[in-house]
């Protein structure tokens, strides 16, 4: 079976599947990441921010600026398009490339950002109802699907009462990942019980590989 996708093709040109597969059941860890950036094999990395984020913050219903974190930030490419735009911000990631490649990222432009080399699943104790927002970007599709109960009770947590998430998912159905393919309905039935809609609509500037299979959603903590 070809198993299309950006991460498992991207793995499979140092790794073997099988090497994919044993890593997936037991999660995806700091090095199986830090393996990608560093063999330039990290084709998730679109270079610039995601387009419906630039759209959602020239909208004239942009959030308004706040503290933000952002998961699994990778290189900073969305992260700094918030700074830039006067979000205060903090980026996590555990892959120590993608750190330093988005902290000299945001000295080179001079943005207040920073990135801290973190697990996102110990942030909790770190930052309990710290942010008035998160940012995701292809961090719930890079986790296990086991994980997905303990990333929405993280985010959950990491937010003041009344906090939003602002997602970007990507909701493919293509087999085996990274990246995971995820359905509509599993999203709503496992951020609902913590969250509710503000708005979650289908992208309509997706990037070519992603179109019509992203939502930008914001989601607001309940209380
Ligand atoms: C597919 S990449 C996306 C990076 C970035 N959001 C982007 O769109 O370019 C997933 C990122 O999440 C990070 N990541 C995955 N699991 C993580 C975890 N448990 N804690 C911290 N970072 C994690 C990886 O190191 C990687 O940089």
């Amino acid at each position: 079976m070809k198993r299309f996708s950006y991460f498992t093709e991207a793995a499979s040109a140092s790794t073997p599947l099988a090497m994919v597969d044993s890593l997936n059941s037991s999660g995806l860890d700091a090095d199986f990441w830090e393996g990608r950036y560093q063999a330039g094999t990290d084709r998730w990395d679109l270079g610039q921010p995601a387009p419906p984020f630039v759209s959602l913050l020239a909208s004239d219903h942009a959030p308004q600026p706040g503290h933000i974190a952002v998961l699994g930030a990778g290189r900073g490419h969305d992260a700094l398009l918030f700074a830039a735009a006067g979000f205060e911000v903090i980026g996590f990631d555990f892959a120590p490339s993608a750190i330093a490649a988005a902290n000299q990222a945001a000295a080179d432009r001079q943005l207040p950002a920073q990135f801290l080399s973190r697990d996102i699943f110990t942030l909790p104790n770190e930052f309990p109802s710290t942010f008035d927002y998160v940012l995701e970007h292809t961090c719930f599709c890079a986790i296990t699907p086991e994980q997905r109960s303990d990333y929405v009770q993280l985010v959950a947590s990491i937010l003041r009462p009344g906090g939003e998430l602002l997602a970007l998912f990507w909701a493919h159905d293509r087999p085996g990942g990274p990246p995971y393919g995820v359905t509509v309905e599993e999203l709503y039935q496992r951020f609902l019980a913590q969250f509710e809609i503000v708005s979650f609509e289908l992208a309509t500037n997706s990037i070519e590989s992603r179109s019509q299979q992203e939502y930008l959603a914001r989601l607001k903590v309940k209380a």
